[in-house]
C-alpha cells in the first residue's frame, strides 16, 4: 500500500506579525521554515537578539580598566569595555559620521577609538571627544547624537556578561533563574569560584544557529553521532568507562538527567553517573598525549592532594545552556553567533583557573597545561560530529514539501517527564522534552513585540 500525503499550502506571511506562530510551534514538532525562513531570521535579530538577554562576554576577558574586546550582539559588531572608570559597557562598534566600524581589532586597552575612515575620536565611555578640523562644521558637536550608541542594558552574573535592548526585561538574575544553581556549580568547583576565558576553537557551520540549540542538551544522538569519539576514548582503556561511555547500552536507565529551568535554559547533568571522590573525574577522563607521565608525576609530587589537583584538570560533565547563545560544557564557555539563516558560528572558549585560596601553589602551570589538554578533544573530535549534522540538517530541509521536524521524544509516555515543584521540568539523558520548552519561550518572544531601545551618554 502506498501512503500519500497531500501537499497544502505551506504557511503564509501574514504582514508585520509574518506568520501564525502557532502554526509553525506546535507541542511535538516545529516547521522547517523556523530554520530557513530568511525573513524569521531577521526578526530573530529584534525578538531574540535584541529582546532578550544575550551572553556578550566574560570580565576576565577585560580585567583592566581601557580593556576591550569585541563581539556581535545578533548582528551587530559590539565593543565591551570597561571603561576609564570601571564600568563595563556594550558600545555598538559604528561611527556616528558614516557608519563604519570603530574598531578593527579583536582586543586591546585603549582610552578612545579613533575611527579609522575620518578620525572622529570617541572616548570608551561613548562620548565624542573631537572631530578633525571641526571649523568646516556648523553643528553642536556636544549633542548626544554624535556620542555612540550603546546598549542600555548590560549586567553581569558571575562574570559572565549579558547585554539586552528590551528595557521590559527582568532583571538578569531573575531571567536566569533556577539555572543559577547549576552555573554556581560549574564555577565553585574551582578554586576561589572563578575561570579566566582564555582563547578559543572557532568552528563555522553552513546551517541555522538553532540546530546548536536544539543539540545542546541532545543525549538521544550521543552513541550514534559520536561513536567514533566514543571508540577513541576508550580504544586504550582496560575497564571501557572513560569520556562518555556512560552513553552506551541504555543511557536512560543511567542517573543522568535533563532539566528544564525556565526562560528556554536547560541542564544536562552526567554528574551522577561519577564516582563522586577526589580522582573520580580524572579517572574517567580519555586519553591525551603524556597524559600518564603528568598524573604519576603529580602523585609523585603532591601526594594525597594529587587527585583533587588533577579534577581540577578534567572535564566537568555537564552542558549547561542558556538561551539563547550560551552552553557551558565541559571546561568550556560555547558561544553560538549567527550569521546569517543558515550559517553560524560556534566558539569554543577554553577555560583556566587561578590560584585564588593561595592552595594550588607551583602546581597551577601544570594544571592548566594540562587542562588545555583535556580541553582540546571534544571541539576537535567530537562537535565536528555535530556540525556535520547541523550542516545535513539544513541540507534535508531544503525538502520543501517534506515540512516537518519532530521533537515529541518523551511527550505523552507515562511517568518520564516530570514537573518539579520549583516548576522546572526533569526528564531522562535522551529527551527531547528540553526542546519543546526552549522553542515555547522561542515562541513567546516572536510573538511578543520588544520594547526596544539604544542608550548614548549625555
Ligand atoms: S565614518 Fe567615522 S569618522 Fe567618518
Ligand atoms: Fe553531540
Amino acid at each position: 500500500m502506498t501512503i500519500l500525503e497531500r501537499i497544502d499550502q505551506p504557511p503564509a506571511r501574514i504582514g508585520a506579525a509574518l506568520y501564525d506562530w502557532d502554526e509553525l510551534v506546535q507541542e511535538d514538532r516545529v516547521h522547517r521554515l523556523i530554520y530557513t525562513d530568511p525573513a524569521i531570521f531577521t526578526a530573530e535579530m529584534t525578538h531574540v537578539f535584541g529582546g532578550t538577554w544575550v551572553y556578550l562576554a566574560h570580565e576576565s576577558e577585560i580585567p583592566q580598566e581601557n580593556d576591550y574586546i569585541t563581539r556581535r550582539l545578533g548582528l551587530r559588531p559590539i565593543i565591551v569595555v570597561r571603561d576609564m572608570n570601571g564600568t563595563i559597557r556594550a558600545l555598538y562598534n559604528r561611527c556616528t559620521h558614516r557608519g563604519t566600524t570603530l574598531c578593527r581589532w579583536d582586543k586591546g586597552n585603549a582610552k578612545s577609538f579613533q575611527c579609522p575612515y575620518h578620525g572622529w575620536n570617541f572616548l570608551n565611555t561613548g562620548k565624542l571627544r573631537g572631530v578633525p578640523w571641526p571649523d568646516g562644521y556648523a553643528c553642536d558637536f556636544r549633542d548626544p547624537k554624535f556620542n555612540v550608541a550603546q546598549v542600555p542594558r548590560v549586567q553581569s552574573y558571575r562574570g559572565f556578561i549579558f547585554g539586552t535592548l528590551n528595557l521590559e526585561a527582568p532583571p538578569l538574575v531573575d531571567w536566569l533563574g533556577p539555572i543559577t544553581k547549576p552555573i554556581d556549580q560549574w564555577l565553585d568547583r574551582n578554586p576561589g569560584g572563578q575561570v579566566v576565558v582564555c582563547e578559543a576553537n572557532r568552528l563555522k557551520f553552513k546551517g541555522n544557529w538553532k540546530l546548536a540549540y536544539d543539540n545542546s542538551g541532545d543525549g538521544y544522538h550521543v552513541v550514534y553521532s559520536h561513536r567514533s569519539l566514543l571508540e577513541t576514548e576508550n580504544r586504550l582503556s582496560d575497564d571501557g568507562n572513560k569520556g562518555m561511555a556512560f552513553y552506551r547500552s541504555s543511557p536512560d536507565t543511567a542517573p543522568m538527567y535533563m532539566q528544564y529551568m525556565g526562560n528556554g535554559h536547560h541542564f544536562k547533568d552526567k554528574r551522577p553517573n561519577l564516582n563522586q571522590r577526589p580522582g573520580g573525574l580524572w579517572a574517567i577522563e580519555s586519553p591525551h598525549p603524556g597524559m600518564e607521565h603528568c598524573a604519576a608525576e603529580f602523585r609523585r609530587r603532591y601526594g594525597a592532594r594529587a587527585d583533587d589537583l588533577l579534577d581540577l584538570a578534567g572535564s566537568e560533565p555537564v552542558n549547561i545552556n542558556v538561551f539563547p547563545n550560551l552552553s557551558l560544557l565541559g571546561n568550556h564557555i560555547q558561544v553560538f553567533e549567527p550569521v546569517s539563516v543558515d550559517e553560524t558560528n560556534a566558539i569554543w572558549y577554553g577555560t583556566r583557573i587561578v590560584d585564588a585560596t593561595g592552595d594550588i601553589g607551583e602546581a597551577l602551570d601544570e594544571i592548566n597545561a594540562l587542562r588545555m589538554r583535556t580541553q582540546e578533544g571534544f571541539p576537535n573530535f567530537g562537535e565536528v560530529d555535530d556540525v556535520a549534522n547541523f550542516e545535513q540538517i539544513q541540507r534535508g530541509l531544503q525538502c520543501l514539501e517534506d515540512e516537518w521536524v519532530y521533537m515529541h521524544r518523551g511527550l505523552g509516555v507515562p511517568g518520564r517527564v516530570r514537573m518539579q515543584d520549583d516548576g522546572t521540568i526533569v526528564a531522562p539523558a535522551t529527551d527531547e522534552a528540553f526542546m519543546r520548552e526552549y522553542i515555547k519561550e522561542w515562541k513567546r518572544l516572536m510573538k511578543t513585540k520588544p520594547n526596544l531601545a539604544i542608550r548614548r551618554e549625555p
